[in-house]
């Protein structure tokens, strides 16, 4: 698989096609360690008649000298009003802009705020490296119109920080794109043995310990609800165990990975269907924070498990009203087969549980609740424990990778309790993301820091180039800068 192809360093030497600097109201460009022609062509933007750094506006000069580079100062609105969400999404859209004018080296200078500084590096240069990446697998490559090499000027005292960040964006930008390549590849080739086979294989690359269950590994450990799930397709389900370390804190991650959601005897409409292959992004970023973790080599016992199945209608398929019972033993009524993810989820979370983890944190494309809720600009956030979802919470700020806190109240609970089985996989008309949260909450034993992230507005998204949808492989840098911070490596 190709990743993230843009470079990305920090040595000002060789000389662009274009130097972008961004500008505050009423402030000078940042120009300290710019080259004296290249500052000068940026003040001389800056004093163009009618520009005031606005948030949009942009001016132009072309530097003297014998290269005679292009230099671009770009608004930024006020000090003030500007943040790190701003920042990223200004460097991408000037990279990218750039690219489309042709240019293939560009200097950007980091605007001179604090959200460019110490920790914010880490996510700049993620998102810069990241401007690179297009899903191109099964079609001729695309116009090549991008930009291939960047170079990052750091705020002045910020040098340091910036040398820090730069390997593990690498690494950590490698395994987003190999997270969102998973994600995107058609589910005609993912199936879930393809998914498991790109498992043990990254594995064997970065050193995990890896297991893959079939479907009769599956029935011999009494995991109903990913069989029952599994029931109606030809490509039978897997279950992925990676493991990594043994110093430190446990960490245990899980992922829904259901490859092609097509609701099974309760079908969806057709309308909009194909973005179904995303509900196995929840497994993909897993694998890609595992690959990550290895990658960084991070002090710290991780174990990655990984359901991997198709939901499809068929002869054999599960039904509404079957009773299901899961590998903790709790049965299960089915009102709707397209409440899947919960079932196989209920599965993995005891298993998970069972070796009883410090932090137990599951991403899942669970609901569409969680999108009318939150729409696309971040994943819900389910945990009892206040700790976890306050460190959850800031990692998600600093990465870019935005939560809102989401309520596990009792009245949801009570909505799950079953009829004919213990628990019911449909709760009332309202409140879908909070029941489905509700109900993997009978899955995790007596663990107490867990965490269920609802990733369906957010897994995937409509991409400026394209017009389609692409997967993000969110989750990622959220549990990276995560266990970065818990184990004291940034
Ligand atoms: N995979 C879907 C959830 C989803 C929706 C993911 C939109 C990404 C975007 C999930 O399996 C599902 O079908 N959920 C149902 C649950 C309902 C039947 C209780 C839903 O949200 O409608
Ligand atoms: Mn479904
Ligand atoms: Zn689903």
């Amino acid at each position: 698989m190709r990743l993230a192809s843009v470079k990305l360093s920090l040595d000002p030497r060789r000389s662009p096609d274009l130097v972008i600097l961004g500008v505050f109201q009423r402030s000078a460009p940042n120009t300290e360690g710019l080259p004296k022609r290249l500052a000068n062509a940026a003040t001389r933007c800056c004093e163009a008649p009618g520009f005031k750094a606005l948030e949009g506006q942009v001016q132009h000069a072309e530097a003297g000298g014998t290269q005679r580079e292009m230099v671009e100062v770009h608004g930024l609105g006020t000090r003030a009003g500007f943040d790190d969400r701003k920042l990223r999404r200004w460097a991408a859209e000037v990279i990218e802009g750039a690219g489309k004018e042709g240019k293939k080296r560009v200097l950007l200078v980091a605007p001179d705020h604090p959200a460019a500084e110490g920790h914010g590096a880490l996510p700049l240069m993620t998102e810069l490296m990241l401007t690179g990446y297009r899903f191109e697998r099964f079609r001729k490559p695309g116009p090549a119109k991008r930009v291939q090499e960047i170079r990052l000027l750091a705020p002045a005292d910020q040098q340091e920080a910036y040398e820090a960040a730069l390997p593990l964006a690498r690494k950590l930008a490698s395994s987003v794109s190999w997270a969102r390549d998973l994600g995107n590849t058609p589910p005609n080739v993912a199936s879930p043995a393809w998914m498991a086979e790109q498992a043990v294989s990254m594995a064997k690359e970065f050193g995990l310990g890896v297991e893959v269950l079939g479907p009769d590994e599956l029935s011999a450990k009494g995991m109903g609800g990913l069989l029952a799930v599994g029931g109606g397709s030809s490509r039978g389900p897997r279950f992925v165990r990676l493991e990594w370390g043994e110093q430190g804190e446990t960490v245990a991650l899980v992922g829904k990975g259901v490859t092609f959601d097509t609701g099974g005897i309760s079908i969806k409409p057709s309308h909009g269907m194909e973005e179904m292959k995303y509900d196995k992004c929840g497994a993909c970023n897993v694998l890609a924070i595992a690959r990550a973790v290895a990658d960084l080599r991070l002090p710290l016992h991780l174990q990655a498990y990984v359901t991997l199945v198709e939901n499809m209608p068929g002869g054999s398929s599960y039904r509404p009203a079957d009773i299901l019972r899961c590998y903790n033993g709790k049965s299960v009524e089915v009102m709707d087969t397209d409440a899947e993810g919960r079932l196989i989820l209920a599965d993995a979370l005891a298993w998970a549980a069972e070796s009883k983890p410090e932090t137990l944190i599951e991403f899942s494309t669970l609901t569409g609740a969680a999108v009318v809720a939150l729409g696309s600009h971040g994943a819900a956030l389910y945990s009892p424990h206040e700790e976890l979802s306050g460190e959850l919470l800031a990692a998600g700020k600093l990465s870019g990778d935005r939560l809102g806190p989401m309520p596990l109240w009792q009245e949801f609970r009570e909505e799950m309790n079953g009829v004919h089985g213990d628990l019911r996989n449909l709760g009332g008309r309202w409140g879908g993301a909070n029941t489905a949260a509700a109900f993997l909450s009978n899955f995790v034993g007596r663990v107490q820091r867990w965490a269920h992230i609802d990733i369906a507005g957010t897994a995937y998204e409509a991409s400026r180039e394209s017009g389609t949808s692409e997967a993000t492989g969110f989750g990622v840098p959220l549990t990276v800068d995560w266990l970065l911070r818990r184990t004291e490596r940034f």
